[in-house]
């Protein structure tokens, strides 16, 4: 089941214990993202001092509202910390991201942090990347129609991302495709095989690059971290 509003707000509040005074860190996109900016404004507004950068202008607003000071990557090149929400976490904690349309600025922020928290739900844990069958897929929109034809003949269905009756269009004046996959097998090459095509900018294909998860399920969290995570749960 997704996260409640109340959910994620709890998980949130738990996400804080990540957070020291003084620190950098980024700021995620999506539900869960958003109730722990909440939750870090309140710790702000009480005092606390750290500055955020953030991965999506809604953030950005977001935080502003909130008072977080914020920072570019160019003021801030390393990053703490980064709190994130995702769309499938495998038992090896790599991820699907961007069904909320933020996937670069996401994975360049990731990037750049020493760590990355995950914040999801239950519904959330896969056995395998893809099972829910969906990868974005960020491209230039001068490559659009070259890029549709290209993921069609490979098979991946592409399905252009809307916002009501025109196409979306990303905080990187980017488009979105919404590929069909089945359960990835290899998605470090899956991830090179697409962004081989000319004008992808990249996959919401996020391998390697979370260190922790919390998931929230049934009223608690539970911690998944990289060194335990061949464990798996499914
Ligand atoms: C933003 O584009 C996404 O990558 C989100 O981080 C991801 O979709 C998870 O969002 P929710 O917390 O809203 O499920």
């Amino acid at each position: 089941m997704p996260l409640t509003e109340s959910d994620a707000a709890a998980l949130a509040a738990h996400a804080l214990e990540y957070i020291r005074p003084g620190q950098v860190i980024g700021l995620g996109s999506g539900q869960a993202a958003t109730a722990f900016i909440r939750a870090l404004g309140r710790e702000v507004q009480a005092g606390l001092r750290v500055t955020g950068v953030p991965t999506s202008e809604a953030t950005a607003t977001l935080a502003r509202e909130l008072h977080i000071p914020l920072a570019s990557l160019e003021d801030s090149p390393s990053i703490d910390v980064t709190l994130d929400g995702a769309d499938e976490v495998d038992p090896g904690l790599d991820l699907i991201k961007g069904y909320g349309g933020a996937l670069i600025r996401e994975k360049v922020v990731a990037a750049a942090s020493r760590r990355l928290v995950i914040l999801v739900g239950r519904d959330k844990l896969v056995a395998v990347l893809g099972s829910r069958g969906k990868l974005p897929i960020e491209v230039v929109p001068f490559a659009a129609g070259f890029c549709r034809r290209r993921l069609t003949e490979e098979g991946y269905a592409p399905v252009l991302r809307m916002n009501g009756a025109a196409p979306g269009v990303t905080d990187n004046a980017n488009l979105i495709f919404d590929c069909a996959v089945s359960p990835i097998t290899d998605a470090t090459r899956l991830d090179g095989t697409l962004r081989s095509i000319p004008g992808v900018v990249g996959t919401g294909l996020f391998v390697g690059m979370a260190h922790t998860v919390l998931v929230w399920h049934e009223g608690r969290v539970t911690t998944l971290s990289r060194s335990e995570a061949s464990l798996g749960w499914v």
